[in-house]
């Protein structure tokens, strides 16, 4: 039986609006969750998108997604159209693989790039990878090696290999744009500025068959609609709640986005730290925060793909409180705080009062996560952020270790050690932190202070590693955190202090 439609106050019906390769589009689905690539392939009839997966690994479903910022910046990002939502590209401008090549047929320089260096045999995935290199040239990326294996770790190739594909990219250094494509992306432009201007003056909405979607444009109309409607799924990037909808198959009535109000897609910066709203996607922050946490930097290296961290949200990722999520680790022993915004009133909350049992946390009903604060790292303050996982690219943690130590005259003052994949929630290890003060900051751990870690957690076995294994490699995190600054000193290889020694 088809749900009552739940209509949150302040909704004005209109349909989604956005640009499909160059051409407006204004649409009513049939049904609230249906993903863009879905649609692509069913409606539109744009069957170039691959789908591999339908949960955002293997980006054959890429395509580029451009986005007008606060600040009036436009964004081109590759995004995994399996997972995205079609009423998430109101205002944006989508560009599918049959759009890439000019008008009379005259391929992009990033396929003819492809076609030079051999980059394809099958081609199931390669428009993906066209998508995400254009993406990459749409963004000026610069082509260095580096740079170019971030771009692409989120699509998958089984048949060509990566060495001609990333061969392939690094030609694209000495390619210039054509004349078609500057006027595409100034075509884009016009749409998303007129979109925004317009935008102001309404509400977003698109609803049908019992379901609806909500993404108000101002804080105060969230915040209202998400505390009278307190069932409605709060929806951010959907790089999780995608995958309820494709593998799960979960039927979920009502979607309020917070991602349309701009005060939530900034970072605010002062003395004491960063501001982080919640519509700020892994990217974003990443770019922004790099300078002053280049550790962070590192970690979301490891983070997804490209595609998801352009999508997923900071605050949403601390919001679905998974106990192997990334980036809580890390903010824990960062002393990071929410506020947790219900109707007209806030509070400010510490994070690790905010993670109250397996999936469970602070949030009341109505109430969502306006934005974290990060506390600026002081000269004192060592910190160091281990995500250990299978692979190197594209996989969730096994064990997340994250260490803040402040130091005077040698000696650590204060400690704060964040673990995740430790416990049901992410979670400080607080004996450990107790033990860790008085001890020198650059010498190997004591027995003692290793004893008071193993007793901070009774770590599960699943796929991901046993409870020995777990066990095993927090202690080694910690030895690398400890000794990594000495062992540089002493000119030997990090490597040898860092995850040697597991005896599980
Ligand atoms: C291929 C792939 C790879 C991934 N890799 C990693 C990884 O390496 N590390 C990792 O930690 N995660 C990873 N993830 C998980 C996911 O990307 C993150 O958890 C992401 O940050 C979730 O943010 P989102 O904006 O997409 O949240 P959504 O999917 O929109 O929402 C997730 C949950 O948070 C809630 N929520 C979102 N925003 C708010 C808010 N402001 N207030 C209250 N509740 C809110 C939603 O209601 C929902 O319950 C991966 C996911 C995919 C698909
Ligand atoms: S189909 Fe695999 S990422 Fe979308
Ligand atoms: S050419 Fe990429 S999977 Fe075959």
């Amino acid at each position: 039986m088809t749900p009552p439609l739940m209509t949150p106050p302040l909704m004005t019906p209109r349909p989604v609006r956005f640009l499909l390769n160059g051409r407006r589009v204004d649409i009513t689905p049939d049904h609230a969750d249906v993903t863009l690539l879905n649609w692509l392939r069913q409606d539109a009839q744009l069957t170039g998108s691959k789908e591999g997966c339908a949960e955002g690994d293997c980006g054959a479903c890429s395509v580029l997604v451009a986005r007008r910022q606060p600040d009036g910046r436009v964004t081109h990002d590759a995004a995994n159209a399996c997972i995205l939502l079609l009423p998430m590209l109101d205002g944006m401008a989508v560009t599918t693989v049959e759009h890439v090549a000019g008008p009379k047929g005259e391929l992009h320089p990033v396929q003819q790039a492809m076609v030079d260096h051999h980059g394809s045999q099958c081609g199931f995935c390669t428009p993906g990878f066209i998508l995400s290199l254009l993406a990459g040239w749409r963004s000026g990326l610069a082509w260095q090696r580096p740079e170019i294996e971030d771009l692409i770790a989120g699509n998958l190739c089984r048949c060509t290999g990566y060495g001609p594909i990333i061969t392939a990219a690094e030609s694209l250094a000495a390619a210039t744009p054509p004349e078609w494509e500057l006027a595409r992306i100034a075509a884009e432009y016009d749409f998303l500025e007129g979109h925004h201007a317009q935008r102001q003056a309404h509400g977003l909405l698109t609803s049908d068959h019992g379901q609806s979607f909500y993404a108000p444009d101002n804080l105060d109309d969230l915040a209202d609609a998400i505390a009278a409607s307190p069932d409605a799924q709060i929806i951010a990037g959907a790089t999780d709640i995608g995958l309820w909808i494709t593998k799960q198959h979960r039927h979920l009535p009502a979607f309020i986005s917070v991602m349309a109000v701009e005060e939530l897609n900034r970072i605010d910066e002062d003395d004491a730290g960063f501001t982080i709203g919640a519509g700020v996607s892994h990217h974003h922050a990443q770019q922004a925060l790099r300078e002053h946490f280049p550790q962070l930097d590192e970690l979301w290296r490891r983070f997804g793909s490209r595609q998801v961290r352009a999508t997923g949200t900071v605050c949403g990722n601390l919001a679905n409180g998974s106990p192997i999520g990334d980036l809580a680790p890390a903010f824990l022993a960062l002393g990071a705080e929410l506020t947790l915004r219900h109707g007209a009133s806030s509070r400010r909350l510490p994070l690790d009062a905010f993670f109250l049992g397996y999936m469970d946390n602070a949030l009341a009903a109505g109430e969502f996560v306006q934005a974290v604060h990060l506390p600026k790292l002081d000269d004192r303050t060592r910190f160091r952020a281990i995500k250990i996982s299978r692979r190197f690219d594209q996989d969730i943690s096994a064990v997340m270790g994250a260490f803040a130590l402040r130091h005077d005259n040698g000696v650590i003052t204060e400690a704060r050690v964040g673990f995740g994949g430790m416990a049901a929630t992410p979670a400080r290890a607080s004996a450990c932190e107790a033990a860790l003060i008085g001890h020198a900051i650059n010498s190997a751990p004591t027995e003692r202070i290793l004893t008071a870690l193993d007793g901070d957690f009774t770590p599960i076995s699943d796929v991901r590693a046993s409870a020995g294994y777990r066990r095993a490699i927090a202690r080694n995190l910690l030895i690398k955190a400890l000794t990594d600054d000495a062992v540089s000193l002493a000119g030997a290889g990090v490597h040898s202090l860092g995850l040697e020694g597991i005896t599980a």
